[in-house]
Order: C-alpha cells, then sequence, then structure tokens
C-alpha cells in the first residue's frame, strides 16, 4: 500500500543527508528490514510492490530481483555498479542510476594515500613505534621506497585514472597509463602521461595504481603473468574493485618477492579478505573507504536521491547507465 499516493521505494540501507529528506519528497520509502540477509529472494520480498530500490554495492541485484513487477529504477550509491546485472535490468526495461564525478577527488586522493603509505611503511612504523620498539633514531630503520620522480603506471584514465595523474604531477613523477580509449593528445600532455601496453607499464612502473571498473574484461585483468612482468621493486594499489587482481596469486607474488608490497581498499569477496595479505607488514590494507570523505559520500547520497527521485516522478533521471530502458 502506498500512502499519499506516493510511489513506494525500497530503500536498501540508511545514507546521509540530504539524501533522506530529497527522497522523502518524492517516495514513500520503506527501509529494507533490519537483520534480513542481502540475497536476491530476501531482496526480491522486501521489492515487492516498490517502483524503485536505492542500493549499494554490497546488495546483489540481478534476474531474481531485477524481474519484480512494477520495478523501474535502481539507484545505486556508488560509482560502481558491477553488484547490478545491467544486462538484465534493460531486458526488464528497469533503469539503473550511479553517481559519477562526485567521488573522484576523494578517491584519487585515497590512492594517493595508499601510495604513500606503502612506500614509507607508514602503518608499519605507526605499529612498532606503539609496540615500545622505537629505541632511538637508527640509519636502516624502516627505509622506504622514493615516491618522488619515481614511475606511476594507472591501469585505466578514466576520471579517477585522470585524477591521481593530475596529484602524480606535483611529485614530478613520470606516468604511464594503458587504456583501450586513449586520452586526446592536449589531454596526455596536460596531464603529462604517456600511452602504453600493458606489458610496458608493468615492466617500468614503481608503482602500478588500477583504475577500471569491474567487468568480465576486467576480472583477474592482474594475475600471476602480469605481476612476474613488474619490478621486484614494484607496489600495487587498488582503489577501484578487488575481482579486478587474482587475491590468491597476489599473495603467491609478494610471498615470493615477486614485488615488493600493495595498498589495497578493495577484495575480491568483501568484507572477506585473504589472511595471507592480513599478516604481511608490507601490504597497507583498508576497509572500501576510498570516496569515505564526509562531503564525498554526503554528495553520493544526494545524487542517488535525485536519481531515484527523479525516476520515481516518472522522468529521466541524469545519471542512467542503460539509456536505451528510457528515450
Ligand atoms: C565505491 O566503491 C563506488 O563505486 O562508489
Amino acid at each position: 500500500m502506498s500512502t499519499g499516493g506516493k510511489p513506494r521505494v525500497l530503500l536498501m540501507h540508511p545514507f546521509l543527508d540530504p539524501g533522506p529528506a530529497i527522497l522523502a519528497e518524492a517516495a514513500e520509502v520503506i527501509p529494507y528490514p533490519a537483520g534480513r540477509p542481502l540475497d536476491e529472494a530476501s531482496i526480491r520480498q522486501a521489492a515487492e510492490g516498490c517502483v524503485g530500490i536505492v542500493s549499494q554495492l554490497m546488495d546483489p541485484i540481478r534476474e531474481t530481483v531485477l524481474s519484480t513487477p512494477g520495478l523501474k529504477v535502481v539507484s545505486n550509491v556508488a560509482v560502481g555498479f558491477d553488484n547490478i546485472d545491467v544486462a538484465a535490468a534493460t531486458a526488464h526495461k528497469v533503469m539503473v542510476t550511479n553517481t559519477p564525478g562526485v567521488l573522484d577527488d576523494a578517491t584519487s586522493d585515497f590512492a594517493f594515500t595508499l601510495l604513500m603509505a606503502t612506500a614509507r611503511r607508514i602503518v608499519e612504523a605507526d605499529h612498532f613505534l606503539r609496540q615500545g620498539k622505537f629505541k632511538g633514531w637508527a640509519i636502516d630503520m624502516m627505509l622506504g621506497a622514493d615516491v618522488f620522480g619515481a614511475t606511476l603506471g594507472l591501469v585505466g584514465i578514466g576520471r579517477i585514472g585522470r585524477g591521481v595523474a593530475h596529484r602524480a604531477k606535483g611529485f614530478n613523477m613520470r606516468v604511464l597509463y594503458y587504456d583501450p580509449h586513449p586520452l586526446p593528445p592536449d589531454a596526455e600532455q596536460q596531464l603529462g602521461a604517456t600511452r602504453a601496453d600493458l606489458g610496458r607499464l608493468l615492466a617500468e612502473s614503481d608503482f602500478v595504481s588500477v583504475h577500471v571498473p569491474l567487468t568480465p574484461e576486467t576480472q583477474h585483468m592482474l594475475s600471476t603473468p602480469q605481476f612476474e612482468q613488474m619490478k621486484r621493486s614494484a607496489i600495487l594499489i587498488n582503489t577501484s574493485r578487488g575481482p579486478v587482481i587474482d587475491e590468491a596469486a597476489l599473495v603467491q607474488a609478494l610471498t615470493a618477492k615477486k614485488i615488493l608490497g600493495a595498498g589495497l581498499d578493495v577484495y575480491e569477496r568483501e568484507p572477506a579478505v585473504h589472511p595471507g595479505l592480513v599478516s604481511m607488514p608490507n601490504v597497507v590494507l583498508a576497509p572500501h573507504i576510498a570516496s569515505a570523505t564526509t562531503r564525498t559520500r554526503s554528495e553520493m547520497s544526494a545524487m542517488a536521491a535525485r536519481n531515484m527521485a527523479t525516476a520515481a516522478r516518472g522522468g529521466r533521471p541524469p545519471n542512467l547507465v542503460n539509456p536505451e530502458v528510457k528515450k
């Protein structure tokens, strides 16, 4: 039943102001029942009678959910939408929206944070000190890798890859990028970025940072053969999606010292993290927080709410990832 004639929208998880107020103006908001598991059958059941679902990246929104009668739109509070089967959504004429752009700076900042933290062993150093092991300055204590002037390889040069390249300029880094879509020459020049094939990028980079969406083509794009191509002194950074990297192969490469270290924000089976990674001091691990600044998460919430509100009112939401559904 809807009250006041407003369409019903399932809100999978609480989100941040001003999202709730924007959503409540356009829809009757149905919170996902507390404690209910996040599986497709449960989500389908909760979505019965709703025109929309406001989802987050841990919600599996696939055929079972997308075939719910009357469902018109799924608004993901994320730029990535690999948790949603877009082909199935399109087949069922369900619009899918995301939150591009507003998280580029926070995510680029965080990729650089991981790069610096891993290169200069800051987490390890912090633990060392807190454990009372700092007994005085020593010339060989906590030696790390140089960042200024080093070579950075960007796997993917979309908005976030470009944001990282921009930051790298301040560190006088040589920037290589691999992407099937080359940047226009003026953008390459402005960013000081040179296109390379993946093999060259891996062979020449001191830092490799991943900025591709998760698709069937990018799944396990970095695995044993790619780690073999990297420098033994290289550090791998991932703020995109976990399954782009073969996590078991990464553990093997780190164990065999094929590469020096890794800074990771995302994992293959979140929230699980390969136990091999957890025990390695040369790996910096964050719990998928690259976009987690107060302002960015609030802007993501507002954008997702506006996408949903527009669709619930019968309009064409601005950030439609399957535009063929709504001409
Ligand atoms: C976060 O990972 C996002 O896709 O927004």
